[in-house]
């Protein structure tokens, strides 16, 4: 019963934070999942002009690994306050065309984290409207709020290994994957 994961980050930069999250969950996922890491970086501006000429490739592929996918999982930082551009761009193209979108009925959960305190709450929030007004499946809870994240790293490796954080994360997991078989 292979699971196939799409996984989203909201952040470019190389050293992400988010990213590393993301690595974290992929250690911690079940044998059975296969995670695909979506790639946003090609993604341009969204443009109607653009787009009736048909969907750059970048933004095929994107719609493609979510369409293919069991469920999407989406790491994001906040920006002043919010959804960072970038994601919100890239969603804005995976919502069309509005009546055949990939993003309909389609099982998502959410994770974020910062170095600030607030656990990109705010961020969280907006991607949740958004995924709401796309008619995507967005699971309640467990909600990951991950603060102080540069304090939860190994030092020399990067790697996120705050043990309760970690716990966090595999009941996250958990409960996502129970939330994937309600629709399937
Ligand atoms: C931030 N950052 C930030 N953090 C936060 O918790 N709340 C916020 O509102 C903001 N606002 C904000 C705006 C902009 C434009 C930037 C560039 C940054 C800080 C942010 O959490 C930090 O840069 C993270 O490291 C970004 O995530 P990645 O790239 O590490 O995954």
């Amino acid at each position: 019963h292979k699971l196939t994961i799409t996984a989203i980050c909201g952040s470019l930069r190389e050293g992400s934070f988010n990213r590393r999250v993301l690595k974290a969950m992929e250690k911690l996922a079940p044998e059975h999942w296969e995670i695909h890491h979506a790639d946003l970086s090609g993604i341009p501006l969204y443009n109607a002009d653009t787009e009736s000429q048909g969907d750059p490739p970048s933004v095929t592929e994107f719609k493609e690994s979510i369409r293919q996918a069991d469920g999407v999982l989406i790491v994001t930082p906040e920006y002043n306050s919010g959804i960072p551009g970038v994601l919100k761009n890239a969603l804005d193209w995976a919502s069309r065309p509005v009546k055949s979108s990939v993003l309909i009925e389609k099982p998502f959960a959410i994770a974020g984290a910062t170095p600030g305190g607030g656990g990109t709450a705010q961020s969280q929030a907006q991607v949740r409207q958004t995924l709401l007004a796309m008619n995507a499946y967005t699971m309640p809870g467990p909600k990951i709020l991950i603060g102080s994240v540069h304090e939860k790293l190994n030092q020399t490796t990067g790697e996120l290994e705050d043990e309760a954080t970690l716990r966090h994360l595999q009941s996250f997991l958990t409960a996502f994957e129970q939330w994937i078989h309600y629709f399937k």
